[in-house]
C-alpha cells in the first residue's frame, strides 16, 4: 500500500493513495459506479479479452506516439477526459490538468460543472482543450457556454449525451455525497481525520461552478446530490435536432460523448461530428452496459474512416491503450485515470500518473515492434 507518491507506480497505487488522502464522501463518488458496478469493472476487464501479438526486429530506438484527433495534434495517443468538481479531489482541481496537459502535449476538457471558468484555463494553457457540454434545460445557460467557448477558442466541444438522467449511485446514497459537501453525522469522522484535506477546502479559494454561476444556484449555493442534480436541470428531451442546432451555434470539431452503439455512431457522422467518445461515463450511468473496448471494433468498422473513434473508460494501464488502438480508435480518454491521482498527489500527482502511462506506451509499443500508432492494427490482437 503506497504511503507516498513515489511509491505509486500504476494506477492501482494512486486510488490506494487517493482513498487515504480525501474524505470517504468524495472519494467513494470518484471510485463508485450504478447499481452492482458490473459495468464499471468490465470497463476495465474487457481488455483482457484480448492479447497483443508482438512482432520483433524491427528497429524500435526511435518512437512517435503522435496521433492527430479533432484537428489537433497530440504527443500521446491518450487524454484527459472532462470531469467535474474537480476541485473536490484536490485544490488545485483544473489547473493541475491544465499544467500536466501542456507540458505532455495532449488535450485535456473541462466540464460544464467545472471548478475553473472557460476564460481562466483558456488564458493559461495552451494544450488543446474540450469543453463538455452538459445540455440543460435552461436554453440560455448552454448558449453561454457555448458562445463563451467560442470566445475563448477552445478547439472542441463534447456535448454529453448519457447523463439525462442520473445513474443509481448507491455509493453516495450511503455516504450523503453532495456539492459542495455537506457534513452530516456519518460523513463528520470522515472530515475530521483528513485535515489536509478539510482545511485546504475550507481555507483556500471558495468552491465555485463558475460556468454555472448565473442561471443555476444548484451545486454551489445549494447543496444536492449529482443525481438530483441531472435529474431535475438535465434536459430529457434532448434529441439529435438538438445535436444539429448546438453543432450549428459552435460550428467548430463538434465530438459526441457517450455513444455505444454503430446506429448512433452513423448518426453522429451524419450530423458532421467530428469525433465520438466510445463511452459509458465510466460505468456510472447505464449498469449492465456494454464496455467500450468491447463495443470498439463495431463501431470502428462502421465510422472509423469517417470520424475519429475513441476510446474513453477502464483504461488503467498502457496496454489497454494499444489493444484499444490497434481494434481502431484514434485515441483514448479517461477520467479515473488521473483523477486518482489528483486526489492523491494534486498537480505532482497527475504529472506522475501520466508519465508513467507514457512510459507504458512508449515501452508497450517497443515491444510490440511499432515505431508508429498506425503500425498498430488488428493483425496484432488475438481474442481468446
Ligand atoms: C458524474 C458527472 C458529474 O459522473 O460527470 O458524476
Amino acid at each position: 500500500m503506497p504511503s507516498k507518491l513515489n511509491n505509486c507506480h500504476n494506477t492501482k497505487d494512486f486510488r490506494s493513495l487517493a482513498e487515504k488522502r480525501i474524505p470517504s464522501p468524495i472519494f467513494h463518488y470518484l471510485d463508485g459506479g450504478a447499481d452492482d458496478e458490473t459495468t464499471l469493472a468490465r470497463n476495465t476487464d474487457s481488455f483482457e479479452s484480448c492479447d497483443l501479438v508482438p512482432n520483433v526486429l524491427k528497429g524500435v530506438e526511435e518512437i512517435d506516439t503522435s496521433v492527430s484527433i479533432m484537428g489537433q495534434n497530440i504527443n500521446l495517443p491518450l487524454f484527459f477526459s472532462p470531469t467535474a468538481l474537480q476541485r473536490l479531489f484536490h485544490h488545485q482541481g483544473e489547473n493541475a490538468i491544465g499544467k500536466v496537459a501542456d507540458k505532455i502535449g495532449t488535450f485535456f476538457g473541462i466540464s460544464s460543472l467545472a471548478t475553473v471558468s472557460i476564460e481562466e484555463m483558456a488564458e493559461k494553457y495552451t494544450a488543446p482543450k474540450m469543453f463538455q457540454l452538459y445540455v440543460h434545460k435552461d436554453q440560455g445557460l448552454n448558449n453561454s457556454m457555448i458562445d463563451k467557448c467560442i470566445e475563448h477558442n477552445f478547439d472542441a466541444l463534447a456535448v454529453t449525451v448519457d447523463t439525462i438522467v442520473a445513474g443509481n449511485r448507491e455509493r453516495d446514497f450511503y455516504t450523503g455525497f453532495t456539492t459542495p459537501p455537506k457534513l452530516t453525522a456519518g460523513s463528520m469522522f470522515s472530515f475530521a481525520t483528513h485535515p489536509n484535506w478539510t482545511l485546504n477546502y475550507l481555507l483556500r479559494q471558495s468552491f465555485e461552478l463558475p460556468q454555472l454561476q448565473d442561471h443555476v444556484k444548484e451545486g454551489t449555493d445549494i447543496k444536492v446530490s449529482i443525481g438530483d442534480y441531472f435529474t431535475s436541470l438535465i434536459d430529457q428531451n434532448m434529441n439529435w435536432k438538438t445535436i444539429d442546432s448546438i453543432s450549428k451555434r459552435w460550428g467548430r470539431h463538434l465530438c459526441i460523448k457517450g455513444i455505444m452503439s454503430v446506429e448512433d455512431a452513423k448518426q453522429a457522422v451524419d450530423i458532421g461530428a467530428s469525433a465520438i467518445m466510445v463511452s459509458n461515463h465510466g460505468g456510472r450511468q447505464l449498469d449492465g452496459s456494454r464496455a467500450p473496448f468491447d463495443q470498439l471494433s463495431e463501431i470502428v468498422d462502421a465510422v472509423g474512416d469517417k470520424i475519429d473513434v475513441i476510446c474513453d473508460g477502464g483504461i488503467r494501464r498502457g496496454t489497454h491503450v494499444l489493444k484499444a488502438l490497434s481494434a481502431g480508435a484514434k485515441a483514448c480518454s479517461g477520467g479515473r485515470m488521473y483523477l486518482y491521482a489528483l486526489a492523491a498527489g494534486g498537480e505532482q500527482g497527475v504529472e506522475r500518473a501520466m508519465t508513467l502511462m507514457q512510459d507504458e506506451i512508449v515501452r508497450g509499443m517497443k515491444l510490440m515492434g511499432c515505431q508508429r500508432i498506425e503500425d498498430l492494427g488488428r493483425h496484432n490482437l488475438r481474442y481468446r
